[in-house]
């Protein structure tokens, strides 16, 4: 590449009309100064006059061309602006949509949810009517085989159902237990005591709600069934079995307590903690006369059903009897002999 096109490479490029007035300036810079140094002083001055003219006419050209590229950056600037406010405007209108859309499956789900309530609630509900008449039978034949000399606190929600009742006390009067262990006390406590008034027998129940306790004993005192039933004070404290801690009923609460024949496991309450009822049988079972009858309320439960199924492979000699009604299982307990000689 020679080296004038590489000068020329180098220079911006310019337009004809740009060229030409170059050129056009340069012959007259040319002819001004050739005029002047050859003597030619009209020439000269002439020549000067053009370049003067052309020089005008250039800066004019310039100021036109700078208006033009002005205009046209201004109208490239609204353009922009244009586009964005569109672009917003889409956005927004996006955003608008799909949150209208959220709204309603909002509204879709929670219309299900409530549905679904309804017909559960509805189940709940015809489930208790459906339980009605058994109760109501149950709560008659209660009844036939003695007559309180007090009102009887109720049955039922926290209390065993007439159902459960019954079964319990049809146990407690056939089998005639000497020394009945109530865990959670309350109406059935009364009810307990009054068969075993009949049958011959004990009743102690313990309550780890001072409150409920105190509740229990006055409805015991009440129907004069205070020699027969003790309602025991037994805070929840932990009990450490097999390296865990559970809350359960103080031990010292059981502390004087054997040969027991009789025992209805019904607290403490879900709420104290999971695997609340487990420590039961660890606790009592060196309590336990060699035969006895464990009655597990609730047993239907998770954590029942749990507690249940590690005792029994636990503890020689548990197995289940069966149930004729109510929520509970029974259990019978019979030692094994080579633990019933080691006792005695
Ligand atoms: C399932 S309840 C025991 C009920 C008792 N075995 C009966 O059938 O009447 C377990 C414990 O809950 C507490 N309790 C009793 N009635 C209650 C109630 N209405 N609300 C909350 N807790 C109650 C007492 O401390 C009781 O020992």
């Amino acid at each position: 590449m020679s080296k004038m096109s590489r000068v020329r490479r180098r220079l911006p490029r310019l337009t004809g009309r740009q060229a030409a007035v170059l050129t056009v300036t340069g012959v007259l810079c040319t002819g001004t100064a050739a005029a002047a140094l050859l003597g030619h002083p009209r020439i000269a001055t002439t020549l000067l006059a053009l370049l003067g003219g052309v020089i005008v006419a250039g800066v004019l050209l310039l100021f036109r061309r700078l208006a033009t590229v002005q205009r046209a950056g201004v109208s490239a600037q609204r353009d922009l602006r244009t586009t964005v406010e569109e672009m917003q405007r889409r956005l927004v209108a996006a955003v608008e949509r799909e949150r209208l859309t959220a709204g309603d499956r909002h509204l879709e789900l929670a219309e299900a949810i409530a549905r679904v309530k309804q017909v559960t609630d509805r189940k709940a509900a015809s489930s208790q009517l459906l339980a009605l008449p058994r109760e109501f039978e149950a709560t008659v034949q209660l009844f036939q085989s003695f007559t309180p000399r007090a009102p009887m606190p109720s049955s039922g929600d926290f209390a065993l159902n007439p159902t459960d009742l019954l079964e319990l006390l049809h146990l407690i009067r056939t089998r005639k237990p000497r020394l009945v262990l109530e865990l959670g006390s309350g109406t059935s406590s009364v009810w307990i005591a009054y068969v075993l008034e009949q049958t011959g027998g004990r009743l102690i129940s313990l309550d780890h709600d001072a409150g409920y306790a105190g509740r229990t004993r006055t409805a015991l005192a009440v129907h004069g069934l205070d020699t027969i039933a003790e309602v025991r004070d037994a805070a929840l404290t932990p009990v450490g079995i097999d390296g865990r801690d559970y809350p359960w009923y103080d031990p010292e609460a059981l502390a004087d307590l054997h040969d027991i024949d009789f025992v209805l496991i019904d607290g403490p309450p879900a709420s104290t903690g999971a695997d609340a009822r487990y420590p039961a049988l660890h606790m009592i079972e060196k309590r336990l006369a060699d035969r006895a009858t464990i009655v597990f309320d609730d047993a239907g439960r998770p954590d029942e059903q749990a507690a249940m199924a590690a005792w029994t492979e636990r503890f020689d000699g548990l197995t289940r009897e069966g149930e004729l009604l109510g929520r509970h299982a029974v259990l019978a307990f019979a030692r094994p002999p080579a633990l019933a000689a080691a006792f005695a």
